[in-house]
């Protein structure tokens, strides 16, 4: 083998969670090496994930912006077109871009970066499958973070052929705007992607089997936005189970089984986006050649401290247990490092935000309503709308609110839910408040920037524990 050699840290995936712990542990001092049989760091993120999908959704946004929202503006446009080509060497750009970055970054923390196929032999022994061109490497390790990632659920009796039966990755992809897509699936890539296709033209249908859009988002905040997005185009079938699919000619018939009561039917589609979760991935890892365990959903099962059975092979982000988002495994990548070379790490599972990068944006931290409520402890809402404030006047959208939840008796925060422009940025003020424990008047009695779309917030605030001034 070209390569032989023995690392403190090898890390198997270089997505979010991998690469970040890559190089956490190079700047540690450790060792390290990290492999990806993709090529390309990033993993799902970068390559196909987080980022092409937001150059899509930006630039999807602007170009029906144009069409749609400028006369009000007092802007008038002539011919608008869509350059499909453009549109897609945007995103490719953006990915190439920063995928490079990443290496880079190997480069200079010294980090040992192997582009191929990972496969553990035995508990501190990895052998490494190089890529075309790239060198095979047998490596010698430590400790090992295993940090594979997902893949698209499949949804069973429907082949994919990422050209007209897609995932997410085909559908960041298309080269042509469908007439007709039906999405399984009203989950976040779902909206997301959905939204995409709808505002360069494509009539999208999203099929969902529970009554509510948002997987698990806020209740209140999820029928909001569902009306927010119908009325940008999207149809919406909840309740609604897919029973099958035949393609006919160019046509793919999509059996559904209508809401209670209703009778099955038929939806056409040239493209059908399948959206109904992801799924732990670790094919060919030779996860049995060490015995290592996995729960009834293929999740490789853990501790407190992220150690698998064998303590010095640990575990981050998609392919265990949490949520499955590239904030969540980059903070684990950086705890399971410390963990190895300090003996602790830290990530608040309480605090984690959630983003739907759809417009108006939706943003959550905490806990829904419905958790709330379920733990049967008194607790205050207080809402304020983006129509009654100056700047979202000002920038002629004023679609959403923003909801704060918390306790009654002390006054903590316990979940904060924005549906509304740059919801995405403006959560991270909430993550703060509630990782340091504030109560919705410590915010409140914050000053705040005016005109801007932040006193929202802080009106919320003030509407949990008193009154809002201007609503
Ligand atoms: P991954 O990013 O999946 O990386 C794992 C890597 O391991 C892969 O590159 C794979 O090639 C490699 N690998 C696997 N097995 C082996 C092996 N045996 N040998 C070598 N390499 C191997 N999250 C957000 O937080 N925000 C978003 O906006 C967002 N948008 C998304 C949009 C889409 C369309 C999708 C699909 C996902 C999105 N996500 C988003 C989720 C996010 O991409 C994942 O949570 C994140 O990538 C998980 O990181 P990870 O490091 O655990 O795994
Ligand atoms: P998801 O879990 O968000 O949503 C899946 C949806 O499909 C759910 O609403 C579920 O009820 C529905 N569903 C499941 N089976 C179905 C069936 N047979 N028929 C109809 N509907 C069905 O999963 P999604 O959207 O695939 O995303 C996967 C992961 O990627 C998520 O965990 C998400 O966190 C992450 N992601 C994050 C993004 C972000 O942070 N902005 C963007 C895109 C993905």
């Amino acid at each position: 083998l070209a390569t032989e050699s023995e690392h403190d840290v090898v890390v198997i995936g270089a997505g979010p969670g991998g690469y970040v712990a890559a190089i956490k542990a190079a700047q540690l001092g450790l060792k390290t090496a990290c492999i990806d049989k993709r090529g390309p760091p990033g993993g799902t993120c970068l390559n196909v994930g987080c980022i092409p999908s937001k150059s899509l959704l930006n630039n999807s946004h602007l170009y029906h912006q144009i069409l749609h929202d400028t006369k009000k503006r007092g802007i008038e446009v002539g011919d608008v077109k869509l350059n499909i080509e453009q549109f897609l060497k945007a995103k490719d750009d953006a990915v190439t871009g920063l995928t490079r970055g990443v290496e880079l970054l190997f480069k200079q923390n010294k980090v040992d970066y192997f582009k191929g196929t990972a496969k553990i032999l035995g508990t501190d022994e990895i052998e490494v499958k190089g890529n075309p061109g790239e060198p095979d490497a047998l490596l010698k390790a430590k400790n090992i973070i295993i940090a594979t990632g997902s893949e698209a659920t499949p949804f069973p009796g429907l082949t994919i052929d990422e050209k007209k039966i897609v995932t997410s990755t085909g559908a960041i992809a298309l080269e042509k705007v469908p007439n007709k897509m039906v999405v399984i699936g009203g989950g976040i890539i779902g909206l997301e992607l959905g939204s995409v296709w709808s505002r360069l033209g494509a009539e999208v249908t999203v099929v969902e089997f529970q009554n509510a859009v948002g997987a698990g988002m806020d209740a209140e905040i999820s029928k909001l936005t569902q009306r927010s997005l119908a009325k940008q185009g999207l149809k919406f079938k909840l309740s609604t189970k897919v029973l099958g699919a035949e393609i006919e000619g160019e046509t793919i018939k999509v059996k559904v089984d209508a809401a209670k009561g209703g009778k099955e039917e038929t939806l056409d589609a040239d493209v059908v986006l399948v959206a109904i979760g992801r799924r732990p991935y670790t094919e060919g890892l030779g996860l049995e050649n060490i015995d290592l365990d996995v729960d009834e959903r293929g999740r490789l099962v853990i501790d407190q401290e992220y150690r698998t059975k064998h303590p010095h092979i640990r575990v981050i982000g998609d392919v265990t247990f949490g949520a499955m988002l590239a904030h969540k495994a980059e903070e684990e990548g950086i705890a399971a490092v410390e963990y190895i070379k300090h003996g602790h790490g830290h990530v608040n599972y309480g605090v984690i935000p959630s983003v739907m990068y759809t417009f108006p944006e939706v943003a959550w931290v905490g806990m829904t309503e419905e958790q709330v409520k379920a733990t049967g402890k008194p607790y205050n809402v207080g809402k304020f709308p983006f129509a009654a404030n100056s700047r979202a006047k000002t920038n002629l959208d004023t679609e959403g609110w923003v909801k704060f939840i918390a306790d009654k008796e002390t006054d903590r925060i316990l979940g904060i839910h924005i549906l509304g422009p740059n919801a995405g940025e403006m959560i991270a003020e909430g993550a703060l408040a509630i990782e340091y424990g504030a109560s919705s008047e410590d915010i409140a009695r914050t000053c705040h920037a005016h005109p801007t779309l932040s006193e929202a917030f802080k009106e919320a605030a003030m509407a949990t524990y008193s009154k809002a001034i201007h609503f």
